[in-house]
């Protein structure tokens, strides 16, 4: 797993430089192509969607941006757990991104139809790569669990799967969730991991300098082949690392 890492002293720099990038990826896409990003839950990915609201929303060219999902939980879009509403209230009604750039993961549907159905529809958006469809971003969170996207521990086979999207479940609270696969995380052009906080400073020290036991934790089953896997970490996620 070829990665590099970026330690910010805190979670505003460290959303100042994902926004930079964004900005500068962006004035890269050719006319009339799209800059595809899969978006990712949590608090640390809420963080920053909300500081690109209040600093950036005039600042990026949102038009050429198509926005996926990595993973939802199996609620509706109104429900205070999905990640939709969680990037629409902190970033996408505030910013002029038309409505037809938001796919979301239908997450009221049947879990099983939607894994599918969402399949096929960034399967005729975004751009292939290797016979898979490859994000130009895919945005990760890291879980306490070194859960990411919406892959847990107990499911290995969601990276030997062929499907694009699958359906998980949480082992904690029960409740479904449609998750990309490895297949596809592990597709993408570029794949950020934005970490934050000293709660997740022992997990971060364990897959990055793999430790014996990290190889249970999906997070470090995310190896991008020809991509860029960056880690954006603050300085309390990062205390444990060695200097
Ligand atoms: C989800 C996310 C999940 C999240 C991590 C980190 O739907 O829960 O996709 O992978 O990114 O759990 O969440 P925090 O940033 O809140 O720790």
């Amino acid at each position: 797993m070829s990665y590099s890492v970026r330690v910010f002293p805190n979670r505003e720099a460290l959303a100042q430089s994902f926004a930079a990038m964004l900005i500068k990826d962006l004035d890269r896409i050719e006319p009339d192509h799209y800059y595809t990003v899969a978006l990712s839950g949590g608090s640390t990915p809420e963080f920053i969607f909300k500081y690109i609201s209040d600093n950036y929303a005039d600042r990026i060219s949102w038009e050429k941006m198509l926005v996926f999902w990595g993973d939802e939980r199996c609620v509706g879009p109104d429900d205070s757990e999905s990640n939709y509403r969680m990037a629409y209230e902190s970033l996408l009604q505030n910013v002029p991104i038309p409505d037809a750039n938001v796919l979301r993961i239908m997450g009221e549907d049947d879990p099983e139809a939607e894994a599918r159905q969402y399949a096929e529809l960034v399967s005729s958006m975004v751009p292939f790569f290797n016979g898979t469809p490859q994000f130009d971003l895919m945005l990760l969170g890291l879980g306490d669990d070194g859960h990411t996207a919406s892959v847990f521990p107990d499911r290995p086979d969601l990276f030997a799967t062929t499907r694009l999207f699958d359906v998980a479940v949480h082992p904690g609270t029960g409740r479904k969730r449609i998750t990309a696969t490895g297949r596809l995380i592990n597709n993408s052009s570029k794949i950020y991991y934005i970490v934050t906080g000293s709660g997740k400073a022992s997990i971060v020290s364990e897959i990055l300098e793999k430790k014996a036991g990290s190889e249970r934790y999906p997070a470090s089953w995310i190896n991008p082949g020809s991509g860029q896997l960056l880690w954006m970490l603050d300085s309390e996620s990062a205390s444990l690392l060695k200097k």
